[in-house]
């Protein structure tokens, strides 16, 4: 029996949200309250990854996302370097949760997936399809309309909003 299914009545759920978060967008969101409806914590794990050139600091995305869900205890925000697989054995968690909006993020998902499942056969991926809503909203397309001075008013949390105006405004 794999150690995912071998759980105790009292053990806790816990599932890893891992991503870039640059910035977080209500596709996000939705997904991570969704996960919180599943699961009875959920870790949003925020990369730390040196090779992207980011709009904004890992402490700064973990702030804007600790502050939209200040008002939910199941919801925990932390970071983590190098492999996602190597994060999770060290949080003893076991399912990693992915969004897929589209068919054209299958693959890339599906490869990660596999790839973490050859590393680690006892953590598992759950993929969840996003809202109807929010198949067209991600963080790259938030900061290209945010950078032209388009209206981001419906795809980010009001706290983020601002922070993206922020960092606009000092470019
Ligand atoms: O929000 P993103 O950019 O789609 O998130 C991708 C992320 C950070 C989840 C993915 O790149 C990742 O897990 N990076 C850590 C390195 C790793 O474990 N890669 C997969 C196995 S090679």
């Amino acid at each position: 029996m794999s150690q995912f299914l071998d759980k105790t009545p009292h053990q806790n759920s816990v599932a890893v949200f891992p991503g870039s978060f640059d910035p977080v967008t209500v596709g996000h969101i939705d997904l991570i309250e969704r996960s919180a409806a599943v699961f009875d914590e959920v870790i949003v794990a925020v990369a730390c990854n040196q090779e992207k050139t980011p709009l904004f600091t890992v402490d700064e995305r973990i702030d804007m996302i600790k502050n939209v869900f200040a008002q939910n205890p199941q919801v925990k925000i932390e970071t983590f370097k190098g492999l996602l697989i190597n994060y999770l054995v060290n949080r003893d968690a076991h399912v990693i949760i992915r969004g897929l909006r589209a068919v054209s993020d299958f693959e890339y998902e599906f490869q990660m997936a596999l790839m973490n499942r050859k590393l680690a056969p006892g953590i598992e991926t759950f993929f969840m399809t996003s809202s109807a809503l929010y198949t067209y909203v991600s963080s790259r397309i938030v900061k290209e309309l945010a950078s032209l001075g388009g209206d981001v008013s419906d795809l980010v949390h009001p706290l983020v909003e601002k922070e993206i105006k922020i960092k606009y405004s000092c470019q």
